[in-house]
């Protein structure tokens, strides 16, 4: 159940040697210049001269967009128990965007993470959509029978929308049917060019409003035309083509590195060094879906390029499923073996909050939901951390250094209301310590106990009162002072 294999790691640090020799070039792709459109100017949105070169014989084996859609039904009515199939919205030729959600609670809310997988999103990389199914269909076949499926259903919500340009794929080139590239269609951090939500792609629309309804903790989107996990930011302020990390790169670098380690040969890569790359630093991009995901959705997104031919024979979609297959299910298993995670309370009504967390000296935030009070924090292992959660109208509160080892932290928090004076009230005396000073909550001691303990019983009475939020909160995952089991 090792994320990264002891013997890729060797790998890596042979490579890593070897490359330290060589003086390895990291320009991007192979067949960047021309093909891709990152070199036809960042701000054009429409795809100047994007001719279609997909033969007939290429797209023999590969499903059609109807074949697509049946076969998620398919899947839908195979695997009932652990799936719900919905559609986010509709492609301009009103194709509608399918996704499939695999969980043994598939529909509902709980206390868990929820990943997202998003395939074909350029037209002429039908590689994803492919492989997508390929998961689905694994999970639903080993749920039970292999730890990793079972983890996975059990502690994950994975969302999986095979194709985001079912257009563009039967048109066979990289934009939608406006030949818009909708990678390039998200409104970005530094120029304003998309902001006209009357430009808007339909696909681009669906998503966001997708990232906006469902709390996802982290994400990947799948490409084709090389082969590298590329994170945050994918832009730089002034274009220059640099490395230029997000707050959360070190926990961007382990997530891809977690990819690319799990892989085949990705972090054998002999242009990306351990096959990750800060996308400014390998092309920037602007108004792309990966830098806009983290910052407006606090969801954390790899964009994944798992094959160097863009659209390979149909005969080796097998193979590349293979080569793909433990870097997929690691990285959604990541959501639940690694990170800190937990639940926010208000101390007067034992009710959870939604509240946010930080980490000392990491200016992002990740936010509790609304119905459990439960975040999840991906964070780089190997490194001591403060904890800090906040939630207006309540009084912010630290816990002392918590080092995350090789498994995830069970963090829960409980935060007292401001007073009308803007004082902490009620609970302070029972506390037993002076917490309202120094705003430490101490993870472990008598005093954790015991403050739980009263919170306990505040929770309790309520629980008497509301009988219909009981069944709510009895579901979920992660209670107090209970780690995940791995
Ligand atoms: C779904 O769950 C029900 C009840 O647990 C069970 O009887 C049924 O066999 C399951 N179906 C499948 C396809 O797993
Ligand atoms: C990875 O393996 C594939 C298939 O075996 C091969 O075509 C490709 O060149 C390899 N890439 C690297 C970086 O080793
Ligand atoms: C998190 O919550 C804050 C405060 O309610 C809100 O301003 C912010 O937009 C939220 N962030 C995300 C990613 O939803
Ligand atoms: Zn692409």
């Amino acid at each position: 159940m090792a994320i990264s294999r002891p013997h890729s790691r060797l790998l890596l640090l042979l490579h890593a040697i070897f490359a330290l020799t060589t003086q390895a070039a990291a320009r991007g792709g192979h067949d960047r210049s021309g093909t891709d459109d990152r070199n036809l100017g960042s701000f054009y949105r429409n795809l100047l001269q994007d001719k279609p070169r997909i033969t007939e014989e290429m797209v023999r084996g590969y499903m059609s967009n109807h074949e697509l859609e049946n076969a998620i039904h398919a899947f839908g009515s195979r695997c009932p128990n652990i799936s719900r199939i919905y559609s986010i919205g509709k492609s301009v030729n009103n194709f509608p965007l399918w996704v499939i959600e695999i969980s043994d609670k598939a529909g509902q809310k709980e206390a868990e993470p929820a990943f997202k997988f998003i395939g074909n999103v350029h037209g002429d990389e039908p590689v994803g959509r492919e492989v997508l199914m390929l998961l689905a269909n694994w999970l639903c076949d080993n749920y039970l029978k292999d730890p990793l499926a079972t983890l996975i259903v059990e502690n994950v919500h994975l969302h999986i929308l095979p194709t985001m340009n079912p257009d563009g794929f039967a048109l066979r080139w990289r934009g939608n049917a406006n030949n818009i590239d909708l990678n390039r269609d998200f409104p970005d951090q530094f120029f304003s060019i998309n902001n006209d939500i009357n430009y808007r792609q339909p696909e681009t629309k669906a998503i966001m409003n997708w990232v906006n309804q469902e709390r996802f903790t982290a994400s990947a989107s799948l490409h084709g035309g090389a082969l590298v996990a590329n994170y945050p930011w994918d832009g730089t302020r002034d274009k220059s083509k640099q490395y230029y990390g997000c707050p959360d790169d070190k926990t961007f670098q382990y997530m891809a590195s977690v990819y690319s380690q799990s892989h085949h040969n990705m972090s054998l890569s002999k242009e990306f060094e351990g096959g990750i790359t800060n996308g400014a630093f390998w092309y920037p991009i602007y108004g792309g879906m990966q830098d806009w995901n983290y910052i407006h959705g606090g969801c954390f997104e790899l964009t994944l390029e798992i094959s160097d031919n863009k659209w390979p024979k149909a005969a080796e979609l097998p193979v590349i499923w293979e080569h793909n297959r433990m870097s997929m299910l690691n990285l959604v298993a990541s959501l639940v073996k690694s990170g800190i995670h937990g639940r926010i309370f208000a101390a007067d009504t034992g009710q959870p909050i939604p509240g946010s967390v930080m980490i000392k000296g990491v200016d992002s935030k990740v936010n509790a939901s609304m119905t459990f009070g439960d975040y999840h924090r991906i964070i780089a292992p190997g490194e001591k951390y403060e904890v800090i959660a906040s939630m207006e109208g309540f009084r912010p509160k630290a816990t002392r250094t918590v080092l995350l080892e090789g498994e995830s932290v069970n963090l829960d928090f409980i935060l007292d209301p401001n007073g009308p004076d803007g004082k902490m009230k009620l609970l302070r005396n029972h506390c037993g310590c002076r917490c309202g000073d120094d705003k430490l909550f101490h993870m472990q001691g008598p005093n954790l106990g015991l403050y739980l303990l009263v919170s306990f019983v505040l929770l309790i009475l309520y629980l008497l009162f509301k009988r219909k939020s009981a069944s709510r909160l009895l579901t979920y995952r992660y209670s107090p002072r209970r780690p995940i089991a791995v």
